[in-house]
């Protein structure tokens, strides 16, 4: 349980922060499922983390059947609670329901017709950050482009006015943070102002939208709030609604930076790309094996007497399951640590698995697929300038800052 623990506090160094691979690694030495505490287990393999995820035995929520204290402090929290609300950490029956009511805004059908709008707002963006850059030289790519991108897109969906954006980014920073494996109480603190400050915002739009419905989710989603029974309650309108808002830009803004910090540090899969030798849905599909935007994602057995990989796992007890490292396992994926676009059969665990797989898969590669091949289409020889920063995050990985110069 030592040596186990220790990995976890070397995961949350800024050592691990910057690079966790050389850490899993050394999880996954000491065997698939690694006992922490009594009711703590970190599964660090391929095999063992794709079960855990698709077993309908272990649940998203373990506070709303197991432990009433618990209840009671995480009730305390608008940050937690407002998770514990949403579709992510639901549990069936009401899971189900609420999937199936939020699925409808991401049918195949719907992303497909969301392309065109994508490209554009990628070359309007691309304009912009030519423009910043002719004036400035340098541009970070991270707040002038990969943020913008994937909220504008989010904006859009959700029916919330474009020029609020720039109010996002610090608060869907400060409200991700309970889901990290350690948070601590001034983290905790921004994330419920941030909540809070996120409850108002989506209040008085929901009241907007109920006066004079538009064509966006926040008024599809209300018909579906106030129709039959059965449907979302306000509530859970509410977490679901600011739950996209975050869910569906920070990850995807991480993407667009793992990749493009990828190509600085492939020079050879930037040369295949550009000469066709890779598609870029195979790039975007080994960046997500490679650096994953979400690295770690919880579980909790829901019945005693299960069994991980032959570990006897208890009621309640959590599981920490590292995609970051089950998609580095060699069991699973030859010579792990090489970048390979071509790999065969890729199919790495960062959109999660089973009940619970991202809603939004196909939007996030549609958009890391446009955003990564009109960006090398116009600025092939772009690079980096300067230090680039990483977030100072486990869970979400991604950079806070990339600078770059577009015509390197
Ligand atoms: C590269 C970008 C993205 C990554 C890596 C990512 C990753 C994930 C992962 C790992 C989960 C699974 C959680 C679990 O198994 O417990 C998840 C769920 C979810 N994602 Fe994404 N996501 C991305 C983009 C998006 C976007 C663009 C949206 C919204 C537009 C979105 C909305 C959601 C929602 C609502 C869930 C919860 C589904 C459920 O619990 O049933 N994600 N995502």
């Amino acid at each position: 349980m030592k040596t186990a623990g220790k990995i976890i506090g070397a995961l949350m160094s800024a050592e691990g922060i910057s690079n966790p691979y050389p850490i899993y690694r050394k999880a996954r030495e000491l065997g698939p499922v690694t006992q922490i505490a009594p009711d703590w287990f970190l599964i660090s393999t391929y095999a063992e983390v794709r079960e855990a995820m698709r077993s309908a035995g272990y649940l998203k929520n373990r506070y709303s059947r197991v432990d009433e204290d618990q209840r009671a402090v995480r009730r305390a929290h608008r940050s937690i609670q407002l998770f514990d609300e949403s579709v992510l950490l639901q549990d069936p029956p009401e899971h189900g329901r609420v999937r199936k009511v939020l699925s409808a805004a991401f049918t195949p059908k719907r992303i497909a017709a969301m392309e065109g709008k994508i490209q554009q707002v990628t070359d309007q963006l691309l304009d912009a950050l030519a423009e910043r850059a002719s004036a400035s030289g340098a541009v970070d790519f991270m707040e002038d482009f990969a943020v913008r991108l994937p909220l504008t897109v989010m904006c859009d969906l959700l029916g919330v006015p474009r020029e609020d954006w720039g109010r996002f980014r610090p608060l869907a920073r400060d409200l991700n943070a309970p889901l990290e494996m350690i948070v601590d109480d001034a983290q905790l603190a921004a994330a419920d102002a941030a909540a809070a400050e996120l409850d108002e915002y989506f209040n008085s739009l929901i009241e907007l939208r109920r006066a004079d419905p538009q064509d966006d989710l926040i008024s599809v989603l209300l018909g579906e709030a106030d129709g039959e029974a059965g449907q979302l309650d306000p509530r859970e309108l509410l977490a679901n609604l600011e739950l996209l808002l975050v869910a569906g830009f920070e990850t995807t803004t991480n993407l667009l930076g793992n990749a493009l910090a990828v190509l600085f540090d492939h020079p050879e899969v930037r040369e295949g790309l550009l000469t066709g030798k890779y598609t870029y849905s195979e790039f975007i599909e080994e960046v997500l094996r490679f650096d994953a935007p979400v690295q770690h994602m919880i579980r909790s057995a829901g019945a005693p007497g299960m069994q991980l990989a032959g570990v006897p796992i208890p009621a309640g007890a959590e599981l920490v399951m590292l995609m970051g490292s089950a998609n580095r396992d060699p069991l699973r994926f030859p010579d792990p640590d090489v970048f390979n676009p071509a790999r065969p059969d890729n199919q790495p665990l960062s959109f999660g698995g089973g009940a619970h797989y991202c809603i939004a898969a196909a939007l996030a590669r549609v958009e890391g697929i446009t955003a990564l091949s009109r960006l090398l289409d116009r600025y092939p020889r772009i690079r980096p300038i300067g230090t680039p920063i990483r977030a100072d995050r486990h869970g979400l990985r991604g950079f806070r800052e990339l600078p770059v110069v577009l015509d390197g």
